[in-house]
């Protein structure tokens, strides 16, 4: 589901642009401070209705104007799906799909599935288990149409449980919840792990290329430790520790995914180049899964390209990305960098003090 046409108004630098996208290969070039993460962080905004940088609207919107609004067509089969997006200064959102409003940001994830990598990226691996449970749970919302509703159930639940936590006496006054959570629980954290499994050797081919001198263990972790115990026994066995801490200490909340070389944690052992090559590895994956079994393509976003990587990391990583069959908008300071390694069906843009000509 590639972007065919991209209209900016009034984001950040941008203040007009009209532009057409290759379906394949979009290279974003520039100097420092020119407008090229601006425009990357457009396409985001339009494909899960915020930013990577700011979780101000306002700091988004062109300084000294009331609103921005962004439009794509995006082609979906043949077929051009038109998306539209307006934030006001007074907080005021508009979402418009196919010219109905619409009012679910999942809504406008399922048309454009989008994969970001910036030089921030390998926090990833370095940051907190939520980076990794979003990383995982991006691949279970495209494959299991049911996924959203179940997590959004679930943060409910557990929502009213721990406010139920601080006020009750016995465990039993939690069962009310405990029984549906520990349900749900169980479904998704199924959910998460069938994902990963079919996800690995999709990561294992791409490591193989990138990192060949490593051999990196890959494991789920569910939240809790199943291997003997129920959530519900979980539940039970920690309920005066949980009362006392006052939120629920397991659970899917908790998931994460483990990376490990030898007994050590990657982020230990790799330097930030090798960790960013992991994270391409693992955003690839994804990709290649989402065009394999779910039958839908992928965007990538990547922010400064060329940034911690030397030549022949550059062309192994271009050649994945180019074969991943997903649409492309690459930045890069300098075309000359990178002029060898995407020649194929690639436009070339220029952006200058937020103005963007389509220069190839
Ligand atoms: N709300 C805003 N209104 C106007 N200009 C902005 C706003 N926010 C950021 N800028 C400016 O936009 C420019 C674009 O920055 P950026 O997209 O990060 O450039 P690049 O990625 O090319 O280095 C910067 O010079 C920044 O000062
Ligand atoms: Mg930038």
């Amino acid at each position: 589901m590639p972007i065919t046409k991209l209209v900016i108004h009034q984001f950040r630098n941008i203040h007009s642009a009209t532009l057409h996208f290759n379906k394949q290969i979009n290279v974003i070039t520039g100097d420092n401070g020119s407008g090229k993460t601006a425009l990357l962080e457009a396409i985001y905004f339009l494909g899960l209705g915020r930013s990577f940088r700011s979780h101000l609207s306002n700091r988004i919107i062109t300084h000294e104007h009331p609103e921005f609004i962004l439009f794509a067509e995006i082609d979906e089969q043949g077929v051009q799906v038109p998306i539209g997006l307006k934030k006001t200064r007074k907080g005021e959102s508009i979402l418009k799909i196919n010219t109905r409003i619409a009012t679910k940001l999942a809504d406008l994830t399922q048309h454009l599935p989008l994969q970001l990598i910036t030089p921030d990226s390998i926090n990833l691996l370095s940051g907190s288990p939520k980076n990794r449970r979003a990383f995982l749970d991006w691949g279970v919302f495209y494959h299991d149409p049911l996924f959203y509703q179940t997590w959004a159930r679930i943060k409910r639940l557990l929502k009213q449980r721990n406010a139920a936590l601080k006020q009750c006496k016995t465990y039993n006054e939690l069962q009310l919840w405990d029984n549906e959570l520990c349900f749900l629980s169980t479904e998704i954290s199924d959910q998460r792990q069938r994902y990963f499994q079919q996800l690995i050797p999709l990561i294992e081919k791409t490591i193989a290329d990138f990192l060949p001198e490593f051999s990196i263990k890959m494991s789920f972790f569910c939240g809790w430790d199943n291997t003997n115990k129920s959530l519900q026994q979980y539940f039970i066995d920690n309920f005066e520790r949980d009362k006392q801490l006052g939120y629920t200490t397991a659970g899917p909340q908790k998931a994460d995914i483990r990376f490990k070389i030898g007994s050590y944690p990657l982020a230990d052992v790799l330097s930030r180049g090798q960790l960013k090559l992991f994270v391409y590895a693992l955003r690839l994956a994804q990709g290649l899964f989402l065009n394999n079994v779910n039958n839908k393509k992928c965007v990538f976003l990547i922010d400064d390209f060329s940034s911690e990587l030397d030549q022949s990391k550059q062309q192994i990583l271009a050649k994945h990305i180019i074969q991943s069959d997903a649409q492309l908008f690459i930045s890069v300071i300098d075309k000359n960098h990178i002029e060898n390694l995407f020649e194929q069906q690639c436009s070339v843009f220029h952006v200058k003090h937020g103005k963007i000509t389509n220069i190839d």
